[in-house]
């Protein structure tokens, strides 16, 4: 087997940015160097504590967890409780974090991390590009530091804030901009691929019954998830977004992609957010956009990642 590739998962969790954690984590074709939280699906206070709490139960005692923005880099922070509930992370009971986030801030460590290590660092980003802006503003040679950075956002169709935007880019679309514009490869896992990847009830079910308390805690978040998708998007069966965006670096065969160039609209009245997508052909493009999940295997690999914690 080749060797782990090293990764950074920057996040707002939020369920699907927990199960992203997860798959991370738990899968030995993936070394997660380290997780830093941004303000989206709650304030910043809240996903660093959740990202405390996923990795308390997956026992992550040793994984770097760096806070990061508390808002976008213009923008007022538009949180969804809607989806995630008032904690960022509703369902499970409440637990205590043993887990505590290490002192600075995330853009800094994104840039210790990559600098260090030329071509070697993937940054996974599941929530607004805020800390990613941040630290590419702060360390431009970070674009051609990085391995590569796949991002879960967007959308080459519809979105789910507005028609137009899906909520990673909705809420900081300056901060996107900024990361799409930057000259490194970009796998964009948009709304597009990501609704082929909702989990049913009988991969819940599956991951409930490994039976452990990471197990019954994952089953415990996809019951919600699952119960605020069907009220607030009219959707059976919860996606399972940010999981695409890892789950392309330990297998990119699961997934189907284009190349593209997608640049970012930021001042359109009805269309601000929207990843504008040209698919182009031939290799003259930095961005890459996925378009087809191999869905059964993909739950497979997040079963199996969960079951390997523990
Ligand atoms: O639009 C879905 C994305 O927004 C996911 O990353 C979800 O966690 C939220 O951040
Ligand atoms: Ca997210």
């Amino acid at each position: 087997m080749a060797a782990p590739r090293r990764i950074i998962l920057d996040c707002d969790p939020g369920h699907d940015d927990a199960l992203a954690v997860m798959l991370a984590a738990g899968d030995p074709r993936v070394d997660l160097v380290g997780i830093t939280t941004v303000a989206g699906n709650q304030t910043v206070e809240k996903t660093t504590r959740n990202a405390c709490a996923v990795a308390t139960v997956a026992g992550l005692s040793l994984t770097p967890i760096v806070r990061g923005a508390d808002r976008p880099l213009l923008r007022p922070l538009r949180i969804a409780p809607d989806i995630h509930g008032a904690s960022g992370l509703d369902g499970p009971p409440p637990l205590t974090p043993t887990v505590v986030p290490r002192p600075g801030h995330a853009c800094d460590f994104l840039i210790e991390q990559v600098m260090a290590s030329p071509g070697d660092v993937t940054i996974v980003a599941t929530g607004p590009l805020t800390n990613v802006a941040l630290a590419l503003m702060r360390e431009p040679a970070l674009a051609e530091t990085a391995r590569e950075i796949v991002i879960m956002g967007g959308a080459y169709g519809r979105g789910n804030v507005t028609p137009a935007a899906e909520f990673n880019i909705y809420v900081d679309p300056e901060a996107a901009s900024v990361v799409f514009g930057a000259p490194w490869r970009l796998t964009m896992m948009g709304l597009d691929v990501t609704h082929q990847a909702a989990c049913p009830e009988e991969v819940q079910e599956r991951i409930t019954a490994i039976g452990s308390p990471l197990g019954i805690f994952a089953g415990q978040l996809l019951e919600f998830f699952r119960s605020t998708y069907r009220r607030e998007q009219r959707m059976d069966d919860p996606p399972v977004h940010d999981a695409c965006a890892v789950a392309y670096v330990v297998d990119p065969d699961l997934f189907g992609t284009r190349p593209a160039r997608v640049v970012v609209e930021t001042t359109g009245t009805h269309t601000s957010g929207m990843t504008v997508t040209e698919f182009v052909e031939g290799g003259d493009s930095r961005h890459d956009v996925g378009i087809s999940v191999r869905r059964d295997a993909l739950f497979d690999v997040l079963v199996e990642a969960i079951a390997a914690l523990g």
